[in-house]
């Protein structure tokens, strides 16, 4: 995140369960772009949370933070969206499984093959998408009544260990 400072406020229990306080969209996009810029190709984030709780405008902020080409919207009638590297080399497939019936129709996409070049943002994914990698980041967005947004964060696989706790310590930097 280049020094930059921010103000959302990261709470770390555990990689289990770690959650993020998101106030406003700006800081959805940001921890967004903190996240992004520490994705990796074979990386899957899996989304979910109900409609409107920021899962597109949080994948709008990994793309940034990715560097990847092209506008990142909301997929509802696309299936998936690949946004091609940047200079930092990494592309971005954005997958939305609303459509999708289950596993049986993810596996048609193919998506595995994309996991060894890209990362891999699934709205939705809750339930279906776990198959497709044995390490994962799955974040669940909750919109509550004040119109703020919790992120909780589970991190499966050793890899995200010490991704969680740099991510933490970029997003709480001002606090
Ligand atoms: N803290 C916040 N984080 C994310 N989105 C927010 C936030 N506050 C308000 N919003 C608004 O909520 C909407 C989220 O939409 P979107 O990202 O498309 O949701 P989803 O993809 O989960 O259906 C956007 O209109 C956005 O401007
Ligand atoms: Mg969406």
């Amino acid at each position: 995140m280049n020094g930059e400072s921010t103000e959302v406020a990261v709470d770390v229990r555990s990689t289990e369960g770690t959650t993020v306080r998101l106030d406003t969209l700006e800081d959805t996009l940001r921890f967004g772009r903190s996240l992004g810029a520490m994705l990796r190709a074979g990386d899957l984030v899996i989304l979910s949370g109900s409609l409107g709780a920021g899962k597109t405008a949080l994948t709008k902020g990994i793309g940034a933070g990715m560097g990847v080409t092209g506008t990142i919207a909301s997929p509802t009638f696309v299936l998936v969206r690949v946004h091609p590297a940047g200079p930092d080399g990494v592309q971005l497939v954005h997958v939305d499984a609303y459509r999708l019936a289950g596993a049986v129709e993810l596996d048609d996409l193919d998506l595995d093959t994309d996991l060894t070049a890209s990362a891999v943002v699934i709205e939705w994914g809750e339930g279906v998408a776990e198959q497709l990698a044995d390490a994962r980041l799955t974040i669940h967005l909750d919109r509550r009544p004040d119109d703020t947004r919790l992120a909780t964060l589970t991190a499966v696989g050793d890899d995200w260990t010490p991704r969680m706790a740099a991510l933490s310590a970029a997003d709480s930097q001002s606090d």
